[in-house]
This record gives C-alpha cells, structure tokens and sequence, in this order.
C-alpha cells in the first residue's frame, strides 16, 4: 500500500500523465470502501483513473479508455436512466462489464433465465403486476422486488398475510415481486460469494446474514461443489468471454445442494480488501483488459503515451 497520507495519489502525489484512462463509476450519497485503494492501485499500475459520478453530466466519458461500472448503486432507482446512460457511454468509449451483460443482470428475472437453462437457483415464486402470488408454501418466507441490491425493500417474515401485503405493495407499484423460502443456512455456514477478475476466479468469502444477526464477511476456500456451480453458472451466461468482473452468489438448500441466490455482474462489491493484493489485482486485469489480453473483446491503441 502506498503510504501516501491521501490513499487516492501515488507516492510521487502525481496521476500518472501518460498512459491509460480510466473512470471508475460511481454515484452520489454511498461510500464505496473499495474505491481509494483501487484508484491507488492504478496509480502504482501507471493507469490514470478518476472516480466519477455515472449520472454527472459534466463528465465526458469519451475522454477514457475505459468506464469500469462499479458502485454505481443508486441505479435500482433509476433502472432506465441507467442504462440509457451505458448505451450512450459504450457509443463513445469500451465500457465493463458490456452492456448487454448490464441490460441483463440488473434485473433478477434473469435468474429464472437461467433456472431454465439448467442452472439450479433459490426456489422463488415470482409476481408480476396484476399477478397474484400462488404456492410458495414454505413456513417461512422471503420477499423482495427483482431490482434491488443489499436487501432493500426485502422482507423476512412467517406471516403470510404480511408477505402478501409486501408483494400486494411491489406489484402496485409496478414491479415485479420475488418470494422465497428463507433458508436459515445464511445465519451458519453463510452465503458463499465467489470473485472473479480479468475473467478467472479470483478468490472467495463467507458472507453474513442480511436479514437477521450476523457475523462478519471473512475470506474463505469455496467447496469443489460451489466452484464447479459456479464455472457452470458463468458458461451459461451468454457473454462469459466478455465478463470483465463477476461474482458469483451462492446458498445451501435443506438438502445441502448448492444452489445460486444472485449472480452480481453489475456493481457488486468485489472484497477486494479480503484478499491481500485485491486492489493490485485488479488493476494488472484492467491493463491486461486494455492491452488487447484480457477476456473481452480487444479494442485496438488504448495507449496515449
Ligand atoms: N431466501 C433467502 N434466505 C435467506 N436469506 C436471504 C434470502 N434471500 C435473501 N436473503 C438475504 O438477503 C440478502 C440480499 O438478498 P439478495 O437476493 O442477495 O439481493 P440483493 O443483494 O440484490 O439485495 C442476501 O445476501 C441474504 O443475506
Ligand atoms: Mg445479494
């Protein structure tokens, strides 16, 4: 780590003036702890990149290399003003994650996509407006619209009358509501949240419970059973070669199978502070990415020097 007394700078205090650009996407009103080491570690990688703020219309994306998405967070609210944006931002510049894989993946109905195409996922009843919900007869139940991140506007209850009244409130309101059993296993073993760079895993954590008492998110080494879930879930994805970042989240049902709760190609937070030079990491994969060699689609002279 630089010991630079503002992290964002490298040693020298200077962004290096030749070189690659890139904008780190974020957005207003978050904090994003994995923002100024990452910048900090461009830095050190000879790339000069500069946080900015998706929605700001000063910003003039042209002027990059590339536009890494990432704590792009308040999307969820704003889902088409979103990607109206990506599309205008991939027109001028290359943009990772691409922004099919972007249209895709902010809204969960793309996990009952998958569920079809094989892939084992949370049994999940979903509620469209105008729907009704019908089965899902679990004693106890989770509830949450299909664009959402870090559990917002999600329910946990054993009241079934309540439930209802959250899907009744999603559904008026135009979304599209999904029900699941509530799985305690998120409160032991914990969510196991697989990460991959440049393309290739890249390490893995022990998440804690978001809707009740938890512990801490630690690293850990996924089971042979969980990483081979979720080479399978990326090779159903059909932009695979062109996953710059993915994560990949998985559960346990009753019966111990694993099984995949979200599958975060958009912004998820990569706990790059879990793994010793994650920061570094994925710096190396964003030159690579640049250089023509890395996963997705090679653009030719990235160089400015
Ligand atoms: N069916 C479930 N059983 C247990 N916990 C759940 C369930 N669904 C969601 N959660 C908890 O809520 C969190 C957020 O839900 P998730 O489906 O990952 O959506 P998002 O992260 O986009 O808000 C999960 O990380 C988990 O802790
Ligand atoms: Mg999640």
């Amino acid at each position: 780590m630089s010991t630079s007394p503002h992290p964002v700078l490298p040693a020298s205090g200077v962004l290096p003036a030749s070189g690659p650009r890139v904008a780190y996407a974020t957005c207003l009103g978050i904090e994003d702890v994995e923002m100024f080491p990452v910048l900090a570690a461009f830095a050190r990688a000879g790339v000069h990149a500069e946080a900015a703020v998706w929605n700001d219309p000063d910003v003039d994306w042209g002027d990059f290399d590339l536009v890494l998405i990432r704590s792009v967070w308040d999307y969820i609210l704003q889902r088409d003003e979103f990607l109206g944006w990506a599309r205008r931002t991939a027109a001028l510049t290359r943009v990772a994650n691409p922004v099919p894989v972007l249209e895709r993946n902010t809204d969960k109905t793309y996990l009952r996509d998958l569920a079809e195409a094989g892939v084992p996922i949370v049994p999940t009843a979903w509620v469209a407006p105008g729907e009704e919900l019908t089965g899902a007869d679990w004693p106890e139940l989770v509830v949450k619209p299909t664009v959402s991140s870090g559990a917002r506007d999600t329910l946990r209850t054993t009241d079934r009358e309540e439930a209802l009244a959250h899907v009744a409130a999603l559904t008026a309101a135009g979304r599209t509501a999904m029900v699941q059993p509530y799985l305690p296993m998120v409160e032991d073993e914990g969510e196991t949240s697989l990460l991959y760079l440049g393309g290739e895993f890249s390490h893995a954590v022990r998440r804690g419970p978001m809707l009740g008492g938890g512990f801490r998110d630690v690293v850990r080494d996924p089971a042979d059973d969980q990483l081979a879930l979720a080479e399978r879930i990326l090779a159903a994805v059909p932009e695979r070669a062109e996953l710059f970042y993915a994560r990949v989240d998985l559960v346990r049902l009753p019966d111990g199978s694993p099984v995949l709760i979200e599958l975060e190609l958009t912004e998820p937070r990569l706990f790059l502070d879990l793994r010793p030079d994650g920061p570094e990491a994925l710096a190396a994969a964003t030159v690579r990415l640049l250089a023509g060699d890395g996963n997705t689609r090679p653009q030719p002279d990235v160089s400015r020097a």
